[in-house]
């Protein structure tokens, strides 16, 4: 049996994305294979395809975050997983393809009834989004939050989580954004046109109890000026390193892999040193999946029970075939973007 898969050739652009066709995978011991439903596409697919990810591979390699499948075939000697069963999975790269292998302990039952789409959209978006909330910020009711970006996969995850949390939520976004975030609850803050750092002064005077950044750089000084004493910054995130002069495409060779994350552990320091006790706090989504594996698996069967029960609704901004991936990849580049993107079987 053949299967398309899609490979990133070399670090770079559009260009960098081909479909290639070949035999399909066949498990390995302890292993299932997986027919892909939906496969989630993210910045950190592009930031990946760019070279500029912690977790980039070597090339060639499949790109693809996080996916929702069917199990399709067992290796001897699998047990309390069935053919035919719905399972999700968060491999890092790999979910651009119509067949992948993966360890058995990798997948996770997804109940019946939901969404292919709409479930994918949970595994990175909102297990990030819930555990920055839950397990790095400890968010209470009542409490205010600024979330940066909060249009796009992880922001309107945020808001909706932050609704659910009973918290006040301020939200960044381009002007194209701004109603989707204000519908989710937040009040939007214009970040081409408006000085966040005055717009939270000027609406809460003491400042907010946290502020989740997936910009990065500088921007993560900015934020913490935001905070009231006592409050963090949830850091999560590069997007500067891929917009506006930061873009990778524009300078082959000069892969930064670990730049941006040596200016977070400066800044940390800074927030221990500086009085105020305003604290900057990484938070990355696969180092707490490889040290608390079991939070991992609880969180994202806790958002499947939230969606079973219509308290969230993934924002999905557009499905594509996965031979689009170009196109997916083009769109999200552009920015603009209100929600997930989704490679659909
Ligand atoms: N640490 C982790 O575990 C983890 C997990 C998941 C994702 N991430 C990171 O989270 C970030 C967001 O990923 P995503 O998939 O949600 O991306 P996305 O859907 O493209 O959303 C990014 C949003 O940020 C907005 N934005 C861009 N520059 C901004 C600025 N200077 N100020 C405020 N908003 C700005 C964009 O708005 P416009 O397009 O309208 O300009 C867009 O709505 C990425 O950096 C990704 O690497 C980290």
């Amino acid at each position: 049996m053949r299967h398309r898969r899609v490979i990133v050739t070399h670090y770079g652009g559009l260009d960098a994305l081909r479909v290639v066709e070949e035999e399909c995978p066949e498990p390995k011991n302890g292993e299932v294979r997986v027919r892909v439903l939906a496969a989630g596409v993210s910045l950190p697919d592009i930031m990946a395809r760019e070279g500029v990810h912690p977790e980039t591979p070597p090339v060639p390699f499949t790109p693809g975050w996080d996916l929702v499948g069917v199990v399709d075939q067992l290796s001897a000697g699998i047990s309390g997983i069935e053919s035919g069963q719905i399972v999700a999975a968060m491999p890092i790269h790999g979910a651009y393809a119509e067949f992948i292998c993966l360890p058995q302990r990798e997948l996770i039952p997804v109940p019946s009834g939901l969404d292919a789409a709409e479930a994918v959209s949970l595994v990175l978006n909102y297990i990030t989004a819930y555990q920055m909330m839950h397990r790095s910020a400890k968010a209470k009711p009542g409490q205010r939050a600024l979330i940066h970006g909060a249009a796009g996969g992880v922001g309107t995850a945020l808001l909706q989580l932050g609704h659910l949390a009973g918290l006040e939520m301020y939200g960044t976004c381009s002007s194209r954004g701004a109603q989707a975030v204000a519908d989710l609850g937040g009040i939007p803050i214009d970040y081409q046109n408006q000085d966040f750092v005055k717009e939270i002064g000027r609406l809460t005077s003491e400042g907010v109890d946290v502020v989740f950044d997936p910009i990065g750089g500088t921007h993560l000084w900015h934020s913490r000026k935001a905070l009231r004493p006592g409050g963090r910054v949830v850091g999560y995130g590069l997007i500067s390193s891929i917009r506006g002069e930061g873009l990778a495409s524009g300078r082959p060779g000069r892969r930064q892999r670990f730049r941006g994350t040596a200016i977070f552990g400066l800044y940390i320091a800074g927030g221990w040193l500086l009085p105020g006790r305003k604290r900057l706090v990484p938070y990355s989504i696969q180092t707490l999946k490889r040290l608390k594996p079991a939070w991992f698996r609880q969180d994202l069967i806790a958002l499947f029970d939230l969606l079973q029960q219509q308290k969230i609704k993934p924002l999905i901004a557009q499905r594509f075939p996965l031979v689009e991936a170009r196109q997916a990849h083009e769109l999200l580049g552009k920015g603009g973007v209100i929600g997930k993107i989704v490679l659909v079987r």
